[in-house]
């Protein structure tokens, strides 16, 4: 009881109370979704079913996506989702990350975890949780980053397998869902230090590999970058219908959806705007040396009680 009223006096002190109420919000959002996720996955299913239910279910809780749902299987780390038609399905031994993105006006939770039926795999999927529970609370005013990070290695380490060293959780600001400061999965050199109110999303990712993951040919998502002239005019049409974006990844599939243009037309038209450089990519990241990778993520407000936003 008492924690509780010292949160509510910091919550006029520190962070705007509407601005709190939106990242609370945002952050009950990916955690039932998270949570009603694990249930309704199966064996089999597509996984553009997932995504879309999943997506569905992030409005339902009155929230946006604020970034189309990760569902990147196996040796794939992260930014994948599937195209409209994608015939993918989450089969038997398969490990899938679910990376769940909403926001309220701008205001951003991101929270992830893994599945995977393989019973031999489970020590890889419990190596990122275990080191994602060891660093939450460690996120408080003046809390050296490094040594967060440093937490990460040790404990995946200790489990006997590598943390993904060039892929990092990430600060969160309004419509920004990658801001300052990046959080390394390794330790590094250098000191900054966590301050009051500042949201982070920690995001832990454990390999029997390289321990690196590179870039593939393969983009699902992208995001607006700046207005520049394209002939294509079904690119002209994309770039109207991603405004309602307001500069944050969207997927292929909305564009298909939301358009009901061909996944053909679509390509060429997502290429032009690339190549014009109205549009930015993220790449599809696998694990170098294709290995399994697991992953698991919190949203959370740094205070000396840090306030977790995705359970
Ligand atoms: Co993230």
């Amino acid at each position: 009881m008492e924690k509780m009223s010292l949160n509510f006096c910091r919550i006029d002190e520190f962070m705007d109370a509407e601005i709190l109420e939106s990242y609370i919000k945002a952050g009950k959002a990916v955690s039932a979704v998270m949570n009603k996720s694990q249930e309704f996955i199966k064996e089999d299913m597509l996984l553009v079913d997932i995504a879309e239910k999943i997506e569905n279910m992030i409005q339902e809780h009155g929230a946006m996506p604020g970034c189309p749902v990760n569902l990147s299987l196996n040796n794939k780390a992260a930014h994948f989702t599937p195209a409209k038609n994608d015939s993918t399905v989450f089969k038997k031994g398969d490990m899938l990350k679910i990376d769940i993105t909403a926001h309220i006006d701008g205001y951003i939770a991101d929270g992830s975890y893994t599945l995977c039926s393989d019973a031999n795999q489970k020590k890889l999927l419990d190596a990122s949780k275990k080191a994602l529970d060891a660093v939450i609370e460690m996120c408080m005013p003046g809390a050296k980053l490094s040594k967060i990070s440093a937490m990460i290695e040790e404990v995946i380490k200790g489990e006997g397998y590598k943390p993904i060293e060039n892929l990092t959780g990430h600060g969160l600001d309004r419509f920004d869902l990658h801001a300052i400061p990046q959080v390394p999965n390794v330790s590094f050199n250098g000191d900054y230090l966590l301050e009051e109110d500042q949201v982070i999303a920690i995001e832990p990712f454990a390999t029997n590999g390289d321990g690196r993951i590179r870039d593939t040919e393969e983009v699902m998502i992208f995001s607006f970058s700046e207005l520049n002239p394209v002939r294509n005019m079904d690119a002209r049409k994309i770039i109207d219908f991603v405004q309602q974006y307001n500069g944050m990844p969207f997927a292929q599939r909305w564009i298909e959806t939301g358009l009901n243009m061909n996944e053909f037309k679509t390509k060429i038209a997502l290429r032009e705007l690339v190549k014009n450089g109205v549009i930015n990519t993220y790449p599809v990241l696998v694990e170098k040396k294709g290995s399994m990778v697991s992953q698991h993520e919190h949203s959370v407000i740094v205070r000396d009680d840090p306030v977790v936003l995705t359970k």
